[in-house]
């Protein structure tokens, strides 16, 4: 298999379930506070895809070679969970951190996005937390601003490895971003370390991820006995932003904003 291009028609349906991906976050923004739990989040995201949207949550029931079925409709990665937490029983505390990560499907085409949420506010979470998610978002702009064609692929995990290595943070190196369309996960890989100038050359019409993990304390990871939760091996706080990323003839175009994304941050051209 090699990079599929989208023509301007896919394109437009991808622009469809991405922006749907992205207003679940908006619409799941204000459940996320202390006492709720992920399997509630969960199932508030579930109807909504299903019943509203007129979605297919891509989680449920995904089963790449050598996993188990996932057994939920959207991943919750909470504190020092890096990613594809399994929503559970457990209520969330003022001052956790969590990533929710949404992937709808709409007329067969993904979009695929994540966000952190401050549980009780931004002000309830550490002040190591709260710089370890502004880092995380510009780690992820930083990557998508090199997005052009022309660019190689290597240079997007190049911008993020740079920013995360200066805030003494380090990138996850096990789980990368991903061509997306048809399928949920499309070649190429999109590393979140790695060369400049180095790999596969950007050509319009290629859709993929960017979706840093990156960790507080040291890289490695470790999977639950769950076969999906991915943890810090340190315990470390991990936090991830993630949009999906069309190339233009010009640049890039986020599939996946809707009006409560995080804002690009000022420094980023
Ligand atoms: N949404 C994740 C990603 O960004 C993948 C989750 S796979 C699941 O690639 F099965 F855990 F949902
Ligand atoms: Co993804
Ligand atoms: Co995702």
């Amino acid at each position: 298999m090699s990079i599929t291009l989208k023509t301007p028609e896919e394109i437009a349906l991808m622009r469809i379930a991405g922006r749907l991906a992205g207003e679940v976050l908006d619409y799941i923004e204000p459940f996320v506070k202390p006492g709720v739990t992920t399997a509630a989040l969960d199932k508030l995201c579930h109807d909504y895809m299903v019943d509203v949207q007129g979605c297919v949550p891509a989680p449920l029931n995904y089963a790449p070679p050598g996993y188990a079925p996932y057994p939920k409709s959207i991943c919750a990665s909470i504190n020092h969970q890096v990613c594809h937490g399994v929503p559970n029983d457990r209520p969330l505390k003022k001052g956790d951190i969590v990533n929710l990560d949404i992937t709808t499907i709409k007329d067969g085409w993904h979009g695929d996005t994540s966000r952190m949420f401050a549980v009780g506010g931004d002000a309830a979470i550490s002040i190591l937390a709260r710089r370890l998610c502004a880092v995380t978002n510009e780690c992820l702009w930083l990557g998508i601003s090199q997005v052009r064609p022309g660019v190689r692929l290597g240079s997007i995990g190049a911008a993020i490895q740079r920013h995360a290595d200066k805030a003494g943070f380090s990138v996850v190196r096990e789980f990368c971003g991903h061509g997306i369309g048809l399928r949920f996960h499309e070649e190429p890989q999109v590393l979140h370390y790695g060369k400049a100038d180095t790999g596969p050359v950007l050509e319009p019409g290629m859709i993929f991820t960017i979706e840093p993990m990156i960790n507080a304390g040291k890289a490695a990871i470790s999977e639950l006995p769950d076969g999906w939760t991915i943890v810090t091996k340190d315990r470390s706080l991990s936090a991830q932003f993630e949009h999906t990323i069309a190339v233009t003839e010009t640049g890039y175009e986020v599939l996946t904003l809707s009006s409560g994304s995080p804002p690009k941050p000022d420094f980023i051209s």
